[in-house]
This record gives structure tokens, C-alpha cells and sequence, in this order.
């Protein structure tokens, strides 16, 4: 059996910002504009008026400042309301293989290897935008790495659940040298018309390299376990998929998209992850105490908050626990991973942290990691 450990990460940031304020004047011109084009409707009591989204609302609720997103102008467009993403040949590379260019060849550079050593990559995201051939399989060609690749999908925590599959694979000597990349292009399965949810996510990519620790060239993070777990909810779902044509009333329906019942999330998930984290520990034969930093996935910032609390038993020390989502937003699986690659050169050796991520299925996946 061969350790594993994470030797490198980096993030692909895109260029496009949404401050709350911008997000908001244009929801609140596109609710305007529902309003009076179904005033009669809205008069007779058969449709309900769009209310008006806040930016205090925004950031009391939730901790989200802003976000960056792959095309800005037609998000904000009352017309349209999506982004619009230039459609591209086959001989050309997908967006999602491209955003991974950026976000792998930072990781490798700072692993010290170059895609060539590498033998396995998963592309572990929430949404895939083809289906099939594997988007990590484009990835690997375009990096020109060897072995094998596939792509897996557990919603907001495919990057710990990659991050597993790849771990137990060095583990027991079937690759040397994986790369977990996680696009993840929330905007295209965000409903930007619904003010309930429309300032939740954000685009970005992550990418991890992991490997034998033995053949680690720099500093390192050796993975000590890895812990996943899932419990069917439907509190959190898009209906979308490879079937919309053969049902028949599927058209511009609201479940197309993300949807979710956010305080259900919020009561259920809760309990969820802190028994979970606790259950690793436990596992592990650690303790909270041994905890230098949790690097949690980035949808809420109450909810980290709560986590944070009740898996140190104390309030957490500034760093302890840190947030990234009052700048990226939540980007679904690549959040707790963002965190974890702005958030750990700091470490000592023997310091240990747990990165954990959560959200649909319901899903949680944790990774007790020890720096080298
Ligand atoms: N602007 C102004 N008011 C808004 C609003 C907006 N954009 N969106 C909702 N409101 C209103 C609601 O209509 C509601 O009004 P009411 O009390 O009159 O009914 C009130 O604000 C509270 O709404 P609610 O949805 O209950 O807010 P919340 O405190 O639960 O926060 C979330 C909403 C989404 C931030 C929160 O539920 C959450 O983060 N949930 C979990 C998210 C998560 O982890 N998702 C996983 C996806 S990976």
C-alpha cells in the first residue's frame, strides 16, 4: 500500500465579475418588466407578482458579495437572463476542458510534475456539459497525460468524492500520479429569474494533483482518510437530463434548473456534515483538538459558521475556518477546494485539517490531511 498526498492545487478564476448590486438592479428590471407584461394576469389573481431582490438580503442571508461568472452581459440582460456561451466545433476544446487548462497547469507547476507523469484524471463536477466522451478524457488529451480518465458526478461534492476514488488508487498501486479537476460553470444551471436563489453561485475551476507521498518533490499534504457518504433528498434538485425529449412536457420549466428548498437544506445538511466530521475523527482515532484548519464547502456562510462551532466545540479563531464564498460565491464542488489551495502554504509539518464538502443527493465527502 503506497501513501497517498496532495502535492498541488490551483484555481482557474474567470474574468467576469457580478457584484450583488449589479445582480440585483438587473433582477429587479426584469421583474419589473414580468410585472407589467402580465399585469392583467397578475390583476385577476392568476399569476403572482415578481417581488423586487436585495442586496442586504443577499448578504445577510447568505455572506455572497460577488461572483465570477464565464459571460456576464447576457446573465444581466432582463431579456435573457443565462449566460451565453459561444457554441464551439468538436475539433475544438470544450469550455469546460479549457477552464481545467488553467487550473491543472497551476496545480502541476506547484507538484513540481508535468502532465506526462500523470496516469489518472477524474473531472469531478456537478454538471458535465456533454454526455459523452468523458470531458476528462478531452482533458487528458489536451494535457497530453497518460493512463485513464472518467468523469463523476456527486453535485457539490464531487471534488472530496474525485479526491477519494483517487486517493484509494494510489493507495493501492493502480496509478502513481492523479489530477482531480473540478469545472464547475454554475451559471449555465442557475435560474437567474428567481430571487430566491439567483445569487447563489459562481463559476471557477480546481484542480488537485495527488500522488504517492514517497515521490512527493516539495511540500505536501498527506492524505490520512478519506470518508464519503450519501442519503437520497429531494430538497436540492434540477430535473434536467439526456430524457427532456422523450418527456413530453418538459419546455422552459422551472425545474430545469437548480432548485432547492434552502431552509430544508439548511436543517437537514446541518446535522449531517458535523456528524459526519465527528464520525471521521472518530475513525481516525483524531480529535477536534488536532484541527488546524477546516477548509468547509463554500455555500453559506451561517452554515459554516454552525459547522465550524460544533465540530471545534468553540467558536473558531479567525483562519481557523476560512470562507472564500463572499468572493466566489458558491461553486457547488471547487469551494471547499479553493479554499483549501488559497488557505494551507501557512501550515506546519504535523498540522492537520479536514476538507469537507456537501450539499446534493444529499452528499458529504470529508479528506483528513496531515502537512508533510
Ligand atoms: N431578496 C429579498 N428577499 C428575499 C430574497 C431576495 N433575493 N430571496 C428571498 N427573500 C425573502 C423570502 O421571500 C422570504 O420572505 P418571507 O419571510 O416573507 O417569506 C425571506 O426573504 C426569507 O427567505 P428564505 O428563503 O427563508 O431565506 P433563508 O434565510 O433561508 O436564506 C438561503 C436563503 C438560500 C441563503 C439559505 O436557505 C441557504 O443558504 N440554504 C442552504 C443553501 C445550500 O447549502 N444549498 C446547497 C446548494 S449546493
Amino acid at each position: 500500500m503506497h501513501q497517498p498526498a496532495i502535492t498541488g492545487s490551483g484555481v482557474f478564476t474567470p474574468s467576469q465579475i457580478i457584484t450583488n448590486d449589479e445582480l440585483v438592479v438587473a433582477f429587479n428590471a426584469y421583474a419589473d418588466k414580468f410585472n407589467a407584461e402580465n399585469a392583467e394576469a397578475i390583476a385577476a389573481g392568476e399569476t403572482e407578482a415578481l417581488s423586487h431582490s436585495s442586496a442586504e438580503f443577499i448578504l445577510s442571508a447568505s455572506g455572497i458579495e460577488q461572483r465570477y461568472v464565464m459571460e456576464k452581459e447576457s446573465i444581466l440582460n432582463p431579456d435573457i437572463m443565462f449566460p451565453k456561451l459561444r457554441s464551439r466545433q468538436d475539433s475544438e476544446p470544450g469550455i469546460m476542458a479549457e477552464m481545467a487548462m488553467d487550473a491543472c497547469a497551476k496545480a502541476l507547476a506547484q507538484a513540481g510534475r508535468t502532465a506526462g507523469e500523470v496516469d489518472l484524471v477524474i473531472c469531478a463536477a456537478s454538471n458535465h456539459e456533454r454526455a459523452y466522451p468523458a470531458i476528462a478524457v478531452e482533458i487528458q488529451d489536451l494535457l497530453g497525460a497518460g493512463g485513464f480518465a472518467f468523469d463523476m458526478n456527486v453535485a457539490c461534492s464531487s471534488a472530496t468524492f474525485g479526491l477519494q476514488a483517487a486517493a484509494d488508487m494510489i493507495r493501492a498501486g493502480s496509478v502513481k500520479c492523479a489530477l482531480v479537476v473540478n469545472p464547475e460553470i454554475c451559471s449555465g444551471h442557475l435560474e437567474w429569474r428567481d430571487r430566491d436563489c439567483h445569487f447563489i453561485f459562481g463559476d471557477v475551476c480546481t484542480a488537485t494533483v495527488i500522488e504517492r507521498a514517497e515521490a512527493a518533490k516539495g511540500a505536501h499534504f498527506l492524505v490520512h482518510s478519506t470518508k464519503c457518504a450519501t442519503q437520497f433528498s429531494n430538497n436540492i434538485r434540477n430535473n434536467n437530463g439526456y430524457l427532456r425529449r422523450s418527456h413530453t412536457d418538459m419546455e422552459d420549466r422551472r425545474d430545469m434548473q437548480f432548485m432547492q428548498n434552502g431552509r430544508k437544506v439548511f436543517k437537514e445538511v446541518l446535522p449531517l456534515v458535523v456528524n459526519h466530521i465527528q464520525g471521521h475523527l472518530t475513525e481516525a482515532g483524531a480529535s477536534a483538538d488536532d484541527l488546524k484548519r477546516l477548509w468547509l464547502h463554500q455555500a453559506n456562510k451561517s452554515m459554516n459558521d454552525f459547522i465550524g462551532r460544533k465540530v471545534l466545540g468553540r467558536v473558531p479563531e479567525d483562519g481557523e475556518q476560512p470562507n472564500i464564498l463572499q468572493d466566489y460565491a458558491n461553486t457547488s464542488s471547487a469551494g471547499s477546494i479553493i479554499a483549501f489551495s488559497k488557505f494551507s502554504d501557512d501550515l506546519q509539518p504535523g498540522d492537520k485539517g479536514v476538507i469537507c464538502s456537501f450539499g446534493a443527493g444529499y452528499s458529504v465527502g470529508s479528506v483528513l490531511v496531515e502537512r508533510a
